[in-house]
């Protein structure tokens, strides 16, 4: 049986990766997976919960009621929580939060890891996150590490929750996302981190065509 193959994406918030992702997957028909909708995922119930996000220790001991699931569907891993499809009650801000302080704890990335390995053990995937290339998928076929300045990005994601009638400004737009980053690259396990072999992008000037 021939091995699958695997594109890892990784880079900051809002620097292209699930464009190019989404991109790259419909062009070689790959499926793409979404890593960080695994930890919104976690962040959602932990918040339904109504534990605080940084209650590391009720959130450890809420894992086992968790089940998450990946089921496939046009081309990309759908998220199940509990036997339920997730939607776009993760991409709220309380989720985003949530999400982030939730991937911090060793036992919530060893809880998604194999989920995520066993994904790519058996379909050809092109993976996007923070840690696929160093943690997740080491052996990945092509890696690439996809970035662009804090304020593009602020930009980029301003003009999304716009479109979105979401009323924050541009600058605490750009507030939050410097101290997202801050967070994802310091924390000390599984920091943000282009891996040594990845291939570095930087598409702050790129169109989503030419990045692809
Ligand atoms: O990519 P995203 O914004 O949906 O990710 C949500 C959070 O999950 C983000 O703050 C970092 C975390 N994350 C992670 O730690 N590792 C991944 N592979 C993907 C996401």
């Amino acid at each position: 049986l021939a091995m699958p193959l695997s594109i890892a994406i990784d880079g900051p918030s809002a620097s292209g990766k699930s464009t190019l992702a989404k991109a790259l997957a419909e062009k070689y028909g790959f499926i793409y997976i979404d890593t960080g909708a695994l930890y919104r995922t976690v962040g959602l119930y932990v918040h339904e919960l109504c534990l605080s996000s940084q209650d590391a220790e009720a959130i450890v001991a809420a894992l086992p009621e968790i089940h998450i699931e990946m089921q496939l569907r046009d081309g990309r891993g759908e998220v199940y929580l509990n036997g339920r499809p997730v939607g776009d009650e993760i991409r709220t801000p309380v989720c985003s939060l949530y999400a982030s302080d939730v991937s911090k704890l060793p036992e919530v990335r060893a809880f998604l890891l194999s989920l995520q390995r066993d994904i790519a053990a058996k379909h050809n995937v092109v993976m996007d996150g923070r840690d696929i290339g160093t943690v997740v998928l080491p052996n990945a076929d092509v890696k690439i590490f996809l970035t662009a300045s804090a304020e593009v990005r602020a930009k980029r994601r301003y003009l999304e929750l716009q479109s979105k009638s979401v009323s924050d400004t541009y600058e605490t737009v750009l507030a939050d996302m410097i101290e997202r980053d801050r967070r994802d690259t310091e924390r000390p396990i599984a920091p943000l981190k282009q891996a040594p072999d990845a291939v570095l992008v930087d598409t702050s000037e790129l169109s989503p065509e030419e990045s692809v």
